[in-house]
């Protein structure tokens, strides 16, 4: 039995280690290990065996045994590290073959100039907002203190989605929406799209872009709105701006006026871009009205505040000097690609 047991033992090691494979490995436990495996057999028949020859013969089957389970486990971890080792072989990346190129297109000379506002009144502490597109005439309108026969709110302006919804004339909707759910100090600025009922050409288009700003805290007064726009200004088109307020009348604010600028390219000798003018319109303003404020549920005894809106595309196109609004929409990359 002994001879029987050193051939097991001889045969199992060859086989284990030149098993390659895991599976195998597996087979190969079972053979000699498993529940018929033969050691596990010779270990059965220990119990014919006679008293003198017994523990000899169990002490050797269960070293052959003990040896066989350490070299399985061994050649295991060895198959095993040799299968990674293959795999990481083969998944190997090479980090110097250039990459795929992505074509992401460019940015919008619109998104272009509405950052570059909205990084100058943030860092005056200004918050962005936004607001929806589809508005009820409550918010575009009435808290607005833009009464029913107003003409703006004519069938003929406004797209009307049914009796209360539009498509928003003006971003000050946002003014309404924010003052009703929020206290005092407000500091916000608004960018997005509007849509008024026009005839599409060079310069008008039904759907066009605004920015709309909003102060409301205790004390602000006509003084803070010019020097905040005025500071906007020349922030945003140079120190050497100048501005002036002009008397005007919106609904919403009380005293209103139109804000113009000093032109850009000719510093207010006339030219092309001015049209002669020297001056650049740039934004309507005005303080708060208090019936605005009363809507809203905000104190007008208490807080004051002002107010403006912008017009985006056309500061976009006299910036870039782009002489068509329709280029604006037609996203073509060849024209998005020069700013
Ligand atoms: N909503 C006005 C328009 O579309 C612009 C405007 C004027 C906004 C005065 C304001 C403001 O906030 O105070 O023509």
């Amino acid at each position: 039995m002994k001879d029987i047991i050193e051939k097991i033992k001889d045969m199992a090691k060859k086989e284990i280690n030149e098993a390659s494979n895991i599976k195998v490995l597996e087979e190969l436990r079972v053979k000699y290990l498993g529940k018929k495996g033969e050691i596990t057999q010779k270990l059965k028949e220990l119990s014919a065996v006679s008293a003198e020859f017994k523990p000899i013969l169990g002490k050797l089957l269960n070293d052959v045994k003990r040896d066989i389970e350490e070299l399985l486990a061994f050649q295991m971890e060895t198959v095993r590290n040799l299968a990674m080792k293959e795999e990481l072989e083969r998944e190997k990346i090479d980090i110097t073959i250039p990459g795929k190129r992505h074509v992401v297109g460019a940015r919008h000379p619109l998104n272009i100039i509405t950052n570059e506002i909205v990084r100058v009144f943030s860092s005056m502490g200004f918050s962005v907002v936004a607001g929806p597109e589809i508005e009820w005439e409550k918010y575009n309108f009435d808290m607005l203190n833009m009464p029913k026969n107003h003409p703006a709110r004519d069938e003929s302006d406004t797209f009307f989605i049914s009796d209360e919804l539009a498509l928003r004339t003006q971003t000050s909707s946002v003014q309404a929406r924010y003052m009703e759910t929020h206290k005092p100090p407000i500091r916000i600025v608004s960018p997005g799209r509007v849509y008024r009922i026009d005839e599409i050409d060079a310069t008008h288009s039904p759907m066009f872009h605004q920015i709309e700003g909003l102060i409301v805290e205790q004390g602000i007064n006509m003084g803070h709105l010019k020097h905040t726009l005025d500071a906007f200004a020349k922030a945003f088109y140079g120190n050497e701006t100048k501005t002036r307020f002009r008397p005007h009348h919106f609904q919403f604010t009380e005293p209103s006026a139109e804000m113009d600028m000093s032109c850009f390219n000719c510093g207010g000798a006339g030219c092309r871009v001015c049209k002669n003018e020297g001056w650049i319109e740039l934004l309507g303003c005005g303080m708060v009205h208090p019936k605005v404020l009363d809507m809203c549920g905000i104190n007008a005894n208490e807080y004051t505040g002002f107010a403006f809106g912008m017009g985006l595309d056309r500061a976009a196109m006299q910036k870039f000097a782009i002489n068509n609004l329709k280029l604006f929409f037609e996203n073509d990359v060849r024209f998005l690609k020069q700013f």
